[in-house]
């Protein structure tokens, strides 16, 4: 099946009978992956009504240019810019004129001229409209403004006559609209990032935590939706804004992270660890602020679980990859950490530098793994983050590919 994970489509419909089929084909479009948002111009609605659209597509449907009672909608800038591709299907005669002409009449045809994103039609006319030579003028001039043509196919028409000008099939449709995406290197693939550091409670005001900005964690996330992957994002208290298109997970505690991971990772393909998680917490919380006493006061701590390790240890689990964050000896506990908790990869950072590592900006990794060592120079964490999306990737492939292999064998 086309993947289209991540991916933004706007979908405009115009006036013909073909419209019947745009909710099949937003579905399909939502069935494949993508985010669907739907416009709609005013004939088209005497063929599908916009609450269809609505229940298909999960958003309001957008009709007018300018109406100020939208409140759920986005107005024509926000939707061109929303947009990583525009497919207008059915794409009436009508439509194909206008949009060769560059007019801007209504609020599908103002989107199409706002976008940058790349912009697709699908004809679906009488078999005559679509000979006429004035159509096929304006046909040729949309190939010229690069707009794509997906169609018209040929066969019997609504209205009874057999000729061009059928709309393609919805199925056919997604398979086009995939075709214009460069596929990631985790398309297809769920990704689970941990981020941030955890907070381990003494008392309702004070607790126990890790120095950890959760930059690198969220940008590994967001890198991984850049290669195409469906990303949730477990993360302990920071300052950050999820990166959009990644499912996030709040947390508070060690325990709720290892919780929130486990509910999840029967669906996850690669799982990341990159949080600075507590490795122990108060064994009792007092219930109140704990006042003032001794000179000493002595607090029992006790050990908190292993997220990595335990999914590391989960039967045909993910691919696992853990950081590894030291002050001395770095490469060491790294090949310590990857065969202790039997990860596929250690990503080594020093945290003994203060260009680099915790608060920083910047980042160097070393990646380890059982088939060798991998140095990442220092450069910005969404750049590095980029980096080692790319190695976990050929490593996960490598992973399954030798997997796949061992069990034809068998
Ligand atoms: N990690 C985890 N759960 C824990 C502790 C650590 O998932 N309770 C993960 C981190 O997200 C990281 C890796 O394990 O990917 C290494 O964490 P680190 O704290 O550096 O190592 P530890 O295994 O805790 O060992 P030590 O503290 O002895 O260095």
């Amino acid at each position: 099946m086309a993947s289209l994970t991540n991916k933004r489509i706007l979908l405009g419909i115009t006036g013909g009978i073909a419209a019947y089929k745009s909710a099949d084909l937003a579905r399909r479009l939502r069935d494949a992956g993508a985010e669907v948002r739907v416009v709609m111009t005013q004939a088209a609605t005497g063929f599908i009504t916009p609450l269809t659209m609505q229940a298909v597509s999960g958003h309001p449907v957008q009709q007018t240019l300018l109406d100020e009672t939208t409140e759920n909608g986005m107005d024509h800038i926000e939707l061109a810019r929303w947009a990583d591709l525009v497919l207008v299907a059915p794409a009436s005669a009508n439509f194909l004129a206008k949009l060769n002409q560059g007019r801007a009449d209504d609020l599908l045809s103002t989107v199409c001229l706002a976008t940058d994103a790349p912009l697709a039609v699908a004809p679906a006319m009488n078999q005559q409209m679509w000979l006429n030579p004035a159509t096929q003028r304006n046909v040729f001039g949309l190939k010229q403004l690069g707009i794509k043509l997906f169609g018209p196919g040929s066969g019997d028409q609504a209205c009874g006559e057999t000729g061009p000008g059928r709309m393609l099939e919805p199925e056919e449709l997604v398979d086009l609209v995939a075709g214009q995406f460069v596929t990631g290197t985790l398309q297809g693939i769920t990704v689970m990032v941990t981020a941030g550091p955890t907070w381990e409670a003494m008392d309702p005001v004070r607790g126990f935590t890790n120095r950890s900005s959760g930059k690198m964690g969220y940008a590994v996330a967001q890198a991984a939706v850049e290669a195409g992957a469906r990303v949730i994002l477990v993360s302990g208290p920071t300052a950050l804004k999820a990166p959009e298109r990644v499912e996030p997970v709040n947390v508070t505690s060690a325990r709720e992270m290892h919780d929130a991971v486990m509910e999840r990772v029967a669906a996850v393909d690669i799982f990341i660890g990159v949080a600075a998680v507590a490795d122990y917490r108060p064994k009792a919380v007092a219930e109140q602020k704990i006042k003032k006493g001794p000179d000493t006061l002595m607090i029992e701590l006790e050990r908190n679980p292993d997220i990595l390790a335990n999914v590391a240890a989960i039967t045909d689990g993910p691919f696992t990859v853990g950081f590894a964050a030291e002050t001395e000896n770095l490469l060491e506990h790294a090949r310590d950490k990857l065969q202790k908790k039997h990860v596929d990869m250690i990503a080594a950072n020093r945290v003994d530098q203060t260009e680099l590592g915790f608060d920083a900006d910047q980042n160097a990794l070393t990646l380890i793994s059982t088939s060798g060592q991998i140095e990442l120079e220092p450069q910005p964490k969404t750049r590095l983050a980029r980096e080692l999306i790319k190695h976990i990737a050929t490593g996960f492939h490598a992973k399954n590919t030798t997997e796949d292999s061992r069990q034809t064998y068998r």
